[in-house]
């Protein structure tokens, strides 16, 4: 009879304890924060659905990233709001674009803050689609040239990992090729293997003004009912050369992060998308919940199945609370 020998309370009894044998531990370092870069001069925007979060001006966005190095956050990912959208996406590929310019100058002023550039064309295009549309569908073939594009303009620009978001066919490929045509052999490639259509994006779709004109993302990103799939996509990416691979969202899709942890050996991503993270502040603004006691549990829990590291727009209050 294990009880009363073996009682596991014993190593719950103390914080020190606990902290001794805890087995998934949180780190700034962990962390990813999103950003959104728009046109303007001392813009900061707050995006109405996510608290604390903005569009924000290249000045803006530079000094916002001195204070996310201080911090000791892993680094950021950018999303741009461009001046004008078109058929073509240009504004994605432009060597003028507002993600490049961004990056260049978020590269001046802060050298060794990491920098990941989210590849996809739904901010650049009049309808809000990732890709070219043909006959009233995104034809993925045809979508390829701007993702490498789009690559190739922000490893140019000093970007240190490019990060393609838009579920096309081939893209990692088309984008590894493009990327050593051009002599950018050092820069990684993130690839969101495991994208699922998901309602957890509405406020992203607010903050970075992509949400569809027409239709939705079903015939691109993934069923949400299908795990096998996923395990399916991500091989498929890592053949075609992603160096590290990503599942999104995270907490409703910690099965197939822990999958993917089981099978693949390559650094793993989960991002914590805009409606998770709004749905923890909206609950905690209502005093429904404890908000930065579940902060910390989902980013825990995400860890803890498997996750290296993290997108998340919980990155600074959560690396403040770590410090
Ligand atoms: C672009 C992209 C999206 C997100 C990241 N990259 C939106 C989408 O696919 O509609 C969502 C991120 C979030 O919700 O925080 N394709």
């Amino acid at each position: 009879m294990p009880f009363p020998i073996h009682r596991p309370r014993r190593l719950r009894t103390t914080e020190a304890i606990r902290s001794l044998v805890r087995e998934t531990r949180l780190s700034p370092t962990q962390f990813i924060l999103p950003l959104f870069v728009c046109p303007g001069e001392n813009v900061k925007r707050e995006i109405r659905s996510m608290p604390g979060n903005y569009q924000m001006s290249i000045d803006t966005l530079v000094a916002e990233c001195e204070e996310v190095r201080q911090l000791g956050i892993g680094g950021v990912i950018l999303f741009g709001v461009p001046e004008h959208k078109d058929e073509i996406a240009s504004g994605a590929y432009a060597e003028e674009g507002i993600v490049q310019r961004a990056i260049r100058a978020i590269k001046r002023a802060t050298p060794d803050l990491l920098v990941i550039t989210d590849v996809c064309n739904c901010e650049y295009t009049s309808h809000g689609h990732c890709g070219k549309i043909v006959d009233g569908d995104v034809d993925n073939d045809a979508t390829l040239p701007w993702l490498a594009a789009s690559a190739v303009s922000h490893a140019r620009a000093g970007a240190d990992i490019v990060a393609p978001s838009d579920m096309m066919d081939g893209r990692v490929r088309a984008i590894r090729d493009a990327l050593d045509r051009e002599g950018c052999l050092k820069t990684p490639i993130l690839s969101y293997a495991a994208k699922y259509a998901s309602g957890f994006y509405g406020p992203f779709r607010e903050a970075a003004e992509s949400a569809p004109q027409f239709g939705d993302r079903r015939s691109y990103q993934m069923d949400p009912a299908n795990a096998r799939e996923a395990m399916r996509e991500i091989a498929l990416d890592l053949e075609e050369g992603a160096d590290m691979i990503m599942v999104k969202p995270a907490l409703a899709y910690l099965d197939i992060l822990a999958e993917a942890r089981r099978r693949f050996d390559v650094p793993l991503a989960a991002y914590q998308v805009s409606g998770e993270f709004s749905m923890i502040m909206a609950a905690a603004q209502q005093g429904w919940i404890d908000g930065e006691r579940i902060m910390m549990e989902t980013l825990t829990a995400i860890r803890r199945a498997g996750a290296d590291m993290i997108l998340t727009y919980f990155a600074k209050p959560a690396a403040r609370l770590l410090a």
